[in-house]
């Protein structure tokens, strides 16, 4: 129906999309690229990493904002592109380096914004805090075996109260949802066997996808 349509113009391109629909995805609808590290279509955006960052114009106000988590809004202007984007994304990559400098992911989203020198000290953590295993845990499998312990510098990911979940099935979901490809199911669990509501069973990865599965 025309009245569920949103019109708004990207980069100065005309672009057009559902109403509810998000920024970044009427960008990727008509081509216009944006990076993002927390984005996954098949989950419910988060915002966390800000990498998507664009500048969007509504009236007389301007602002800097996550695409992955800002609606459409008739009479929008986005700026994907501009020096001050890439400053901001430049940023962000380099906070994310500062906190995992081994990851591939970050290293090529560094690459990607142009980040040449990283103005922090960088450490070799193993997660981006992007929380995609634990959105994909709870809305894909519907489990929720899994969640964000502590905050700031010691967030991370663990099972509730870093004991062996009565809930978790086994399915490797998060390990294979993750970007980092660091999250493991024994990392999570501490340990390589883990109670299951299928009874205890082994983890294991798979040599040619790198995917883990799990077997008695
Ligand atoms: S373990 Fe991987 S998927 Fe989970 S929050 Fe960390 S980087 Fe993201
Ligand atoms: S992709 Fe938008 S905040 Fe991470």
């Amino acid at each position: 129906m025309a009245a569920d349509r949103v019109n708004i113009v990207i980069d100065g391109k005309r672009c057009s999309g559902l109403r509810g629909q998000t920024v970044l995805e009427v960008a990727r609808d008509h081509g216009i690229d944006i990076p993002t590290l927390c984005h996954h279509e098949a989950l419910t955006p988060a915002g966390s990493c800000r990498v998507c960052v664009v500048e969007v114009t509504l009236g007389k106000r301007t602002r800097t904002m996550a695409s992955c988590v800002t609606p459409i809004e008739q009479g929008m202007k986005v700026v994907t592109d501009s020096e001050k984007i890439r400053s901001v994304r430049r940023m962000v990559v380099a906070l994310l380096l500062a906190r995992c400098r081994d990851l591939d992911v970050i290293k090529q989203a560094a690459k990607r914004v142009g980040l040449k020198k990283n103005p922090f000290p960088e450490e070799d953590g193993d997660c981006f805090l992007c929380g995609m295993c634990v959105r994909a845990c709870s809305e894909i499998v519907g489990v929720g075996a899994i969640g964000f312990a502590n905050r700031g510098p010691d967030s991370e990911v663990v099972s509730p109260f870093s004991v062996e979940s009565s809930v978790c099935i086994g399915c490797g979901t998060c390990a294979t949802i993750c970007p980092a490809r660091t999250f493991t199911l024994e990392k999570v669990f501490k340990r390589r066997s883990m109670h299951t509501t299928g009874g205890k069973r082994d983890i294991f990865r798979c040599t040619v996808c790198e995917n883990h599965y799990t077997g008695a």
